[in-house]
């Protein structure tokens, strides 16, 4: 027995108040038991650098209050099991916008970065992630990006990561964030950020992906008003399945392509999906930048009451460099796509005339205008448009909108 500190047992016969609020360390694990009330912070800071490697934390039911944010970035093996609820303090917001930290992405910043190898974090479906999200979406009146509001959870330059059975209630921001790591398998998670007022919940995707290769996700259900399950700049081999989102842009590649560098996306499937009331259901958004995106598949998508099913633009909110843009967008494949549009537009895709779309291929597609009737299928600069598979009924126009506001 490796004895770190007094024996658990022993402290719990002697002094069973003593224990609570307390890091307990035995056998490599790091025990953690929330204090009731305050700020559970620093006992959590405790447990993570007591147990930072070859170690186990375990944090036992009841609420963790959050009021400081915490990263962990220097992680050797550690396997950590969440059975309560953390809720992140929204009685200071002038806190969290002055202190969350930086992601480089975007302006962006973060609550929570874990980062380091060999990382499980495993909920067993009792973890429940509360952030407070309404105060968020309040604060901001339906704005968003604002300065200091933070991502939940960010997986910040970490390899060999697990993450298991968790459960996001009303997140402050984009519920996760995978940036500069390799080997990230999240399962069987369960997101929600619905806005109860009347100002809107944005910009609370699910994931995002940024410099980031080798990752699996199964078994989401999310609910989130934005972006579902993103895939952004620089990510590789993404293999994302059974996934169902409400209320989201569903399948998403982008957006990319917005600063100087070289921006890729490369290796994406995407399969068994189901997208409800969604804005759309599987879509490329690149700015007018430099890179390319390749070899992306949707594959097995059912939707109901979908803005805008498929939908390709290579110049995302600006509609500006639409035609000018060099970012090509190739080897792409959508496979039995079933389901529902909101109007009568089944695909909307314009493509740079100074880079046309390259390889696409298309089969089993059945989109239905929710009002009967047959849905358009708008094509512009597709390099194979004879001989991929659908077929196009007009052309789209380079300001296309992102979202439809009634039949075309
Ligand atoms: C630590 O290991 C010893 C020996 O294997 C075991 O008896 C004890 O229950 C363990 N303690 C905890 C808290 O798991
Ligand atoms: C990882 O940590 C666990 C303790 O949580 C330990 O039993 C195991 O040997 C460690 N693995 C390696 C490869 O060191
Ligand atoms: C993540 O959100 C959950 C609830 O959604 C909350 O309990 C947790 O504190 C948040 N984490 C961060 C880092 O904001
Ligand atoms: C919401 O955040 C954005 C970005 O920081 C900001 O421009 C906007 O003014 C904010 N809205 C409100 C109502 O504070
Ligand atoms: C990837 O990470 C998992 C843990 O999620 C680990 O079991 C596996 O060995 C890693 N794979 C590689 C190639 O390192
Ligand atoms: C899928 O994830 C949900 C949580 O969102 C969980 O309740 C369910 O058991 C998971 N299904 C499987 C097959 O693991
Ligand atoms: C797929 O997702 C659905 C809905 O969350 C769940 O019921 C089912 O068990 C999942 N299947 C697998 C294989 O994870
Ligand atoms: C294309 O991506 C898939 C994953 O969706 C991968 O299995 C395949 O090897 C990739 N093809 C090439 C040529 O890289
Ligand atoms: C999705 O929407 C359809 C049509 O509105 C509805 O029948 C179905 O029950 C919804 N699916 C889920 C899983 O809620």
């Amino acid at each position: 027995m490796n004895r770190i500190k007094l024996s658990a047992r022993f402290l719990a016969v002697l002094f069973v108040t003593a224990v609570i609020g307390e890091v307990v360390i035995e056998n490599a694990t790091c025990t953690v038991t929330p204090l009731g009330s305050g700020d559970d912070t620093p006992q959590i800071k405790k447990a993570f650098q007591q147990c930072s490697s070859d170690s186990r934390i375990v944090f036992q039911e009841g609420t963790y209050n959050i009021r400081q944010v915490m990263e962990f970035t220097n992680l050797k093996n550690v396997s950590i099991d969440i059975y309560g609820k953390w809720v992140w303090s929204a009685d200071n917001l002038q806190y969290w916008i002055s202190n969350t930290l930086p992601v480089t992405y975007a302006g962006l910043h973060t609550a929570w970065k874990l980062g380091g190898t060999d990382i499980a974090l495993r909920g067993h479906g009792k973890a429940l992630f509360d952030g407070n999200g309404q105060t968020w979406i309040d604060e901001n009146r339906s704005g968003s990006n604002r300065q200091g509001r933070p991502i939940n959870l960010t997986i910040w330059r970490a390899k060999n990561v697990f993450v298991d059975g968790i459960t996001w209630r009303q997140s402050q921001f984009w519920h996760t964030f995978v940036a500069y790591s390799s080997n990230v398998t999240m399962t069987n998670l369960d997101m929600r950020t619905r806005s109860n007022s009347q100002w809107s919940a944005v910009n609370t995707d699910g994931i995002d992906t940024w410099n980031s290769q080798d990752i699996k996700l199964r078994n989401w259900t999310v609910e989130c008003y934005d972006d579902c399950i993103s895939i952004k700049a620089n990510s590789k081999n993404i293999d994302v399945r059974n996934v169902t989102c409400y209320e989201s842009g569903c399948a998403v590649i982008g957006s990319l392509g917005n600063g100087n560098g070289q921006d890729t996306v490369e290796n994406v499937l995407f399969e068994d999906f189901k997208c409800n009331h969604s804005s759309n259901a599987a879509w490329i958004k690149t700015y007018s930048g430099q890179g390319y995106v390749r070899n992306v598949t949707f594959r097995n998508f059912e939707f109901s009451d979908v803005d805008q099913p498929i939908y390709v633009t290579p110049c995302i909110y600006s509609s500006s460099g639409c035609d000018s843009s060099r970012l090509p967008i190739e080897d792409i494949t959508w496979t039995n796509i079933r389901g529902t549009s909101r109007y009568n537009v089944a695909a909307g895709m314009h493509c740079s005339s100074a880079a046309p779309c390259k390889n696409f291929k298309f089969e089993n597609i059945d989109i239905k205008p929710k009002a009967g009737g047959t849905a358009k299928v708008l094509c512009s600069n597709i390099q194979n448009q004879a001989s991929m598979g659908l077929t196009c009924t007009g052309t789209c126009p380079a300001n296309w909108p992102q979202q439809l506001k009634g039949n075309r």
